[in-house]
């Protein structure tokens, strides 16, 4: 059994590739960089290629079973999802995991989220065995932060005040590599949250605690947000960001109990907690001097 994993050299895919490893399976990983192919696990096969390069589709799908599908945020994001579908289904591929967003429909004018919605929707009309991933926003996003929490004492992400059952990235890959290699999650969706609603003065609290400091929420306000972040990110990034925050401060994202049960389905376990997160980066952080 041939397993493709598209993303397989960012922060969810990584462990996505170190669980199937762990199971001996045969591993390929598409990546655009000579340098990402080099810092591989040794048993991992790097297929150096581009989604946004269709003379490279040969070579990525040839020979795939089973495939997880991660599109990063971009311009190109549908387009590459749809792509890497045709060419799924062009090979005859067994299964796709495809990775998407909790309840993207909720927020359809935020381009990322609108790209998933087509996709998910593309990959259930097709003859595809799927199941699709439906994380709830990432714990890990907070290493983005480590500046502003340390030297500022502020916890900048402006997800609001109603809260978001957030979620762990080890969590959502270990729901990938089960969804891959067990039976039973053939054409099911799955949302993937942790344990706690969290907003941000939560999240600033919860790291004021663990570094034993003030550390304050940033607020709400979301023209100083995109005008600072377009420093960070380039603009088109910032704008489509800034709709996602409009609609978690209006709505959350807070996972049903139902949904809830979804996590705990996939997993086989408790989802970890924000807490538990925080207090280990803290302890990686006192240890580990910040770039400058
Ligand atoms: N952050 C959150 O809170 C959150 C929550 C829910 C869902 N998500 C979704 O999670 C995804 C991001 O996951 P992540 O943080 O693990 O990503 P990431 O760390 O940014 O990694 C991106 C991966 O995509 C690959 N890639 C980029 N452009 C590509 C292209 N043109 N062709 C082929 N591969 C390409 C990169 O490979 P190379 O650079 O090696 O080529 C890398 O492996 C997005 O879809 C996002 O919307 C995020």
């Amino acid at each position: 059994m041939n397993y493709l994993i598209i993303g397989g050299t960012g922060t969810v895919g990584k462990d996505v590739v170190s669980g199937l490893l762990e199971q001996n399976k045969t591993v390929r990983v598409l990546t655009r960089s000579q340098e990402h192919a080099e810092k591989l696990p040794k048993s991992a096969t790097a297929i150096l290629g581009d989604l946004e390069d269709p003379n490279t589709y040969d070579d990525i799908f040839a020979g795939t079973d089973k495939l997880f599908l991660l599109n990063p945020v971009s311009m190109s994001e549908l387009h590459q999802g749809l792509a890497a579908l045709n060419e799924a289904q062009r090979v005859g591929v067994e299964h796709v995991v495809y990775l998407s967003v909790q309840d993207a429909e909720t927020i359809p004018n935020a381009p990322h989220f609108a790209a998933k919605m087509t996709i998910e929707s593309a990959l259930k009309q097709s003859d595809l065995t799927y199941t699709i991933l439906r994380p709830n926003n990432f714990y890990q996003n907070d290493h983005w932060f480590r500046g502003a929490i340390e030297s500022q004492g502020l916890y900048p992400q402006p997800i609001g005040n109603v809260g978001l059952s957030r979620v762990d990235t080890r969590d959502v890959a270990k729901a990938a590599v089960n969804a891959l290699t067990q039976s039973g999650h053939e054409n099911k969706t799955y949302t993937l949250a942790g344990p706690d609603v969290l907003t941000g003065p939560d999240c600033a609290r919860i790291y004021g605690d663990a570094l034993d400091r003030d550390v304050s929420y940033g607020g709400n306000d979301l023209d100083t947000w995109e005008a600072q972040s377009r420093s960070m990110l380039p603009a088109w990034m910032a704008y489509d960001f800034r709709i996602m925050y409009a609609g978690f401060q209006e709505s959350g994202l807070i996972a049903t109990t139902a949904q809830q049960k979804e996590t705990r389905q996939i997993l086989g376990e408790e989802p970890r907690s924000f807490r538990s997160f925080v207090k280990s980066i803290a302890r990686t952080w006192a240890h580990r001097p910040a770039r400058t």
